[in-house]
């Protein structure tokens, strides 16, 4: 039985473009040989549809990524938009794009590659077989949150505020993933929170702790405070399974968490919004890393993050386990095969530009499909 899924592809600025080029071709060769295959369309958005557009997603391109199956994005951002108003800068592009498709958890997986664990700064054995999921609260929070803004005082002094505001049931939705994932996983949950400052961060403890104790009794539930989720990520990282948090705390995490890896260039990233009465749910694939400007264009960025993401696609949105699998044994493959890009180099590799990256990972799918 043959059919489409319709992937909406934003490849955005930088990087995003040529790292989602060699996404493309995995796509294809999965059309050639799969019992399913894409109907691919782009747009744009960040910078790009800045410059064309005057906004950084119009409202046509939000209506295609309404309508798709899934989403493909790359990266959104540079140093040309630094002075561009706040509204219409690059990164309002994946904002909106988040909070308009309820995009509310964000899947940001760590796993350390056995090939890799020398491109990591920690050492062998505190990185080695890392394999953790930072569950991230995508749509709300300081990030989302009201009032905002910068005002003047009676007093003329000007001040700059944010609102941290969690609801409950937007706190319960992004945990029931969490523990949903842990039941697949290794059974337990690290919550992360301020609650021993922030009213916002006991409410948030409260509310999981409410929810375990009524359905996921089976998960081992732990909390911690964010500033010590820091220090523990990088002193016994292994010691996490699933770790869910909020918006903020979430993105700070997760940055951290991917340099466990070796490279922000290796870390992909599902975004998933509720799922409809047939179980399918809105979503959004992208790699962690940025835009990186400074080697954009130039035929050197990791494109195995995005390849990575790919393969989350094939695994929450298209049930296809079996071709992301694959695709994933391709990646190993073309770094046991010594080739590295920038950002992962070692000594006695060889330099791979990002599309020889790509023809590695093609080769090894071939090698595999034979
Ligand atoms: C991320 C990024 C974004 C965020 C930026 C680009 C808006 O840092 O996805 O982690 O802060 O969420
Ligand atoms: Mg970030």
């Amino acid at each position: 039985m043959s059919s489409n899924k319709r992937v909406l592809i934003l490849a955005g600025d930088g990087i995003g473009p040529e790292v989602m080029r060699q996404v493309e071709r995995v796509m294809d060769w999965l059309s050639a040989r799969r019992s399913f295959s894409f109907d691919v369309g782009s747009g744009l958005v960040g910078g790009a549809s800045y410059e064309a557009h005057g906004t950084p997603l119009t409202d046509e391109t939000l209506a295609d990524a309404v309508a798709a199956d899934a989403v493909l994005f790359g990266a959104v951002g540079g140093p040309q938009w630094d002075d561009v108003a706040r509204e219409a800068r690059p990164e309002m592009g994946i904002l909106r794009l988040r909070k308009e498709m309820d995009l509310y958890a964000n899947l940001r997986p760590a796993l350390v590659f056995d090939p890799l664990v020398e491109a990591s700064t920690l050492k062998d054995e505190v990185v080695r077989g890392l394999d953790l999921m930072i569950v991230r609260e995508l749509t709300g929070g300081i990030y989302f949150g009201e009032p905002r803004g910068v005002d003047t005082l009676p007093d003329g002094i000007r001040r700059g505020f944010d609102t941290e505001v969690y609801s409950a049931p937007e706190i319960e939705r992004v945990c029931r993933v969490a523990f949903e994932l842990a039941r697949r996983r290794d059974n337990r949950v690290h919550s992360v929170e301020k609650a021993n400052v922030m009213e916002s961060g006991k409410f948030w403890r409260d509310e999981v702790t409410a929810l375990h104790a009524a359905d996921y009794g089976d998960i081992v539930l732990e909390h911690m405070y964010a500033d010590n989720c820091a220090m523990q990520l990088v002193r016994r990282p292994k010691q996490f399974d699933v770790i869910v948090t909020s918006n903020l705390f979430g993105d700070l995490l997760s940055d951290c968490a991917a340099m466990l890896t070796g490279s922000l260039g290796m870390l992909p990233s599902a975004s998933l919004g509720p799922a409809d009465e047939g179980g399918n749910r809105k979503a959004l694939y992208e790699p962690v890393h940025g835009s990186a400007p400074d080697i954009a264009g130039q035929n050197l960025a990791n494109p195995l993050a995005a390849l990575l993401s790919f393969t989350m696609m094939l695994r929450y949105s298209f049930g296809a386990a079996d071709d992301a699998d694959l695709i994933e044994a391709a990646v190993q493959d073309a770094l046991a095969g010594g080739l590295r890009t920038a950002d992962i180099m070692q000594d006695g590799m060889t330099a791979a530009p990002t599309d020889a990256m790509g023809d590695a990972v093609l080769g090894a799918l071939d090698a595999r499909a034979a």
